[in-house]
């Protein structure tokens, strides 16, 4: 077990990003009600998903993370999820094929509902208010009775994951996942896509490859895996009381395991060394993630490592990289050099969409298309020069036909954004952008595969 660490130690640290409840009482009142509910992951689950992650560390899987920026009340609806879900399998399926490897599916879901924000307070026609932190703190209307911290949130925010983990595993394990069906999704996707020739060849190939296996007799009758899915889900650890009081000991090996997902990151604005956030997840056993801002210099980067994997062990960790396209080679490269040169077993993922944030010129928060693929291509272009591995890719995207990012194959322009700009936070990656992604995500592995 960590060293002088417990579910509490956290609270004698300085927190940055945590609100300030006006109830202190009701507050205390909220985490004993969430420490007496059940786990929403299993600890084996994520010791599963852990040694999964190891492979990724030799180099022999692929994560794909993908999800909403932050879920809220209002969006929560069955077909919603069941589109997320669905997109983030057929982006699975193109990039299993174009690697050779396996794909970990992971679902910025079930849990994603706190925000770090770069200020404490939002200003409004000369009104000054405590910013929206996401639905599991307090409202984004912006009224005083709004933007007040509410404990009772949190509750509220675990019934909807609970409600969501249930209906993400139904459909991972009821016959949703089917393999042949996925493809099917995929070919539409192709057929309707204006840039169809591109992804065709690759569509066909994979449709090849299931014909000859159903020749040779492996269907979803006799073969699990080809209806059936693993997916975990995974969020910033932020909200500390939250995240404390889901933290159990698991009955089977005596350790600590944050039971509100399978895998937690530490966000750009919660990394400091000696900050609340590093000091709870230090002691979860859950594999866990750390974003990696262009901002963290290589000593800080190498602190932190051993202080959130002092062990060394692989699939304990994962760098989650968001640079900028402008300039992943450049801040990237002399960090993963480091990692690889000091020996320690980390799983680089590329989040291409934080560092490419931007202001349209009518006014709505976005990012390119082409900026977000540019980011990939550097990220496994540091790799292949350092000769280490590129381990996954981190999404903000999901399954509706929204218009908050600009480009990709049908095009969104900057006047297209009003008509159906519906996140919480930040703009996400439609469905056919999403998949389109993928194609591309899938061509760079190919390379890998193929050498
Ligand atoms: C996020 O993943 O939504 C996020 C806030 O990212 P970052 O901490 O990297 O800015
Ligand atoms: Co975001």
């Amino acid at each position: 077990m960590t060293q002088n660490w417990t579910p509490q130690t956290w609270r004698d640290k300085p927190a940055q990003q945590l609100p300030t409840y006006p109830d202190q009482g009701a507050l205390a009142k909220t985490e004993r009600i969430i420490s007496g509910m059940p786990p929403l992951v299993f600890a084996g689950e994520a010791r599963q998903l852990k040694a999964q992650l190891a492979d990724v560390c030799a180099g022999k899987a692929f994560i794909l993370q993908g999800g909403d920026c932050a879920e809220s009340f209002s969006e929560f609806q069955t077909n919603k999820i069941r589109d997320t879900f669905r997109v983030l399998l057929q982006m699975a399926v193109v990039m299993t094929f174009g690697g050779s490897l396996p794909v970990i599916k992971m679902g910025r879901m079930a849990g994603q509902f706190a925000k770090p924000r770069s200020s404490d307070e939002e200003t409004m026609n000369g009104v000054t208010l405590p910013s929206y932190r996401g639905d599991i703190i307090n409202k984004m209307e912006f009224t005083e009775e709004g933007r007040m911290p509410d404990p009772m949130r949190m509750v509220r925010a675990y019934n909807q994951s609970a409600s969501t983990l249930n209906l993400l595993r139904a459909f991972a394990q009821g016959g949703y996942a089917d393999l042949n069906e996925v493809h099917r999704w995929n070919l539409d996707f192709v057929t309707d896509s204006p840039l169809s020739e591109r992804y065709e060849k690759l569509a066909n190939e994979i449709g090849g490859a299931l014909t000859f296996m159903k020749a040779c007799g492996i269907t979803g009758e006799n073969v699990p895996s080809m209806r059936e899915a693993d997916f975990y889900t995974c969020h910033e650890a932020l909200l500390l009381p939250y995240e404390e009081a889901m933290t159990r000991v698991d009955s089977t090996t005596g350790d600590w395991y944050d039971t509100s997902a399978h895998f937690l990151w530490i966000g750009a604005r919660t990394q400091q060394t000696d900050g609340a956030q590093i000091e709870f997840v230090r002691g979860i056993n859950n594999p866990i993630g750390m974003k990696v801002p262009p901002e963290l210099d290589a000593d800080t980067l190498m602190t932190l490592i051993d202080t959130l994997n002092p062990e060394n062990e692989p699939g304990r960790l994962s760098l989650i990289a968001r640079m900028g396209a402008g300039q992943v080679e450049e801040k990237l490269a002399p960090l993963v050099r480091r990692v690889k040169e000091e020996g320690r077993n980390v799983v680089w993922v590329c989040d291409p969409m934080h560092g490419n944030i931007e202001k349209s010129e009518s006014g709505f928060k976005t990012r390119r298309f082409d900026n977000i693929l540019a980011e990939v291509k550097g990220f496994f272009a540091v790799h292949r020069a350092e000769g280490t591995h590129p381990g996954g890719v981190h999404f903000e995207m999901t399954g509706q036909n929204v218009t908050e990012c600009v480009g990709g194959a049908h095009d969104v322009k900057d006047e297209d954004l009003s008509s159906r700009y519906h996140t919480a936070c930040d703009p996400r990656l439609n469905a056919n952008q999403a998949l389109e992604l993928a194609f591309l995500v899938a061509d760079e592995l190919k390379a890998i595969a193929s050498k």
